[in-house]
């Protein structure tokens, strides 16, 4: 059967960290109109509550990468699968993450929205883990710093399980 995840952050937790979030970016993007774009499959939990936790019209869109696939280690290769549907040229945009892990991902992605001339490009992560970076990240707007460990929970999977827990617990 599936392990039972080794409980890291609390849904409590999760719930003031989004609060935090969103606080800074309400007052960061004031008067603004923000494109929010979503890394699926893993963000759309996050993004769903910091929507809320926001308050303000933003925009939502999503963009789908190449993923993990069953393993638990990037293959360091990313294409995109899903393209996004808005115009980027002129918008003030917010990249929702739920893991920055290698850095590969959002460094590629982060590239790939600069060259469509965006008024400001941001980066909004949950959860991060530096020991892991193989290239350089800017993360604008932070939930969690946490250590190497493969964790799941609150939209975050494991071949496709686990997304659905509220907590973000680990597993081995
Ligand atoms: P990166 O390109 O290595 O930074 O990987 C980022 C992506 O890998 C994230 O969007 C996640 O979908 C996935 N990922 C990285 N670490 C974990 C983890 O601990 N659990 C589940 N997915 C992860
Ligand atoms: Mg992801």
């Amino acid at each position: 059967m599936f392990q039972q995840p080794q409980l890291l952050i609390t849904q409590e937790k999760i719930c003031q960290a989004v609060a935090k979030l969103a606080t800074e970016i309400r007052r960061d993007y004031k008067d603004k109109h923000p494109l929010l774009i979503g890394i699926l499959k893993g963000s759309f939990v996050f993004l769903a509550d910091l929507i809320r936790e926001l308050d303000m019209h933003v925009e939502v869109d999503f963009i789908k990468l190449s993923s993990y696939g069953t393993s638990t280690t990037t293959s360091g290769k990313v294409k995109i699968v899903h393209g996004l549907k808005s115009m980027i040229k002129g918008r003030d945009v917010i990249v929702v993450e739920d893991i920055v892990d290698t850095g590969l991902t959002v460094s590629f992605i982060m590239n790939y929205l600069r060259k469509k001339k965006p008024a400001s490009l941001k980066l909004c992560a949950l959860v991060d883990k530096p020991s892991r970076h193989n290239v350089p990240v800017n993360i604008d707007y932070l939930g969690f710093t946490i250590p190497d460990k493969f964790v799941v929970g609150y939209g975050i999977d494991w071949n496709e399980r686990y997304r659905y827990l509220r907590d973000i617990g680990f597993i081995d």
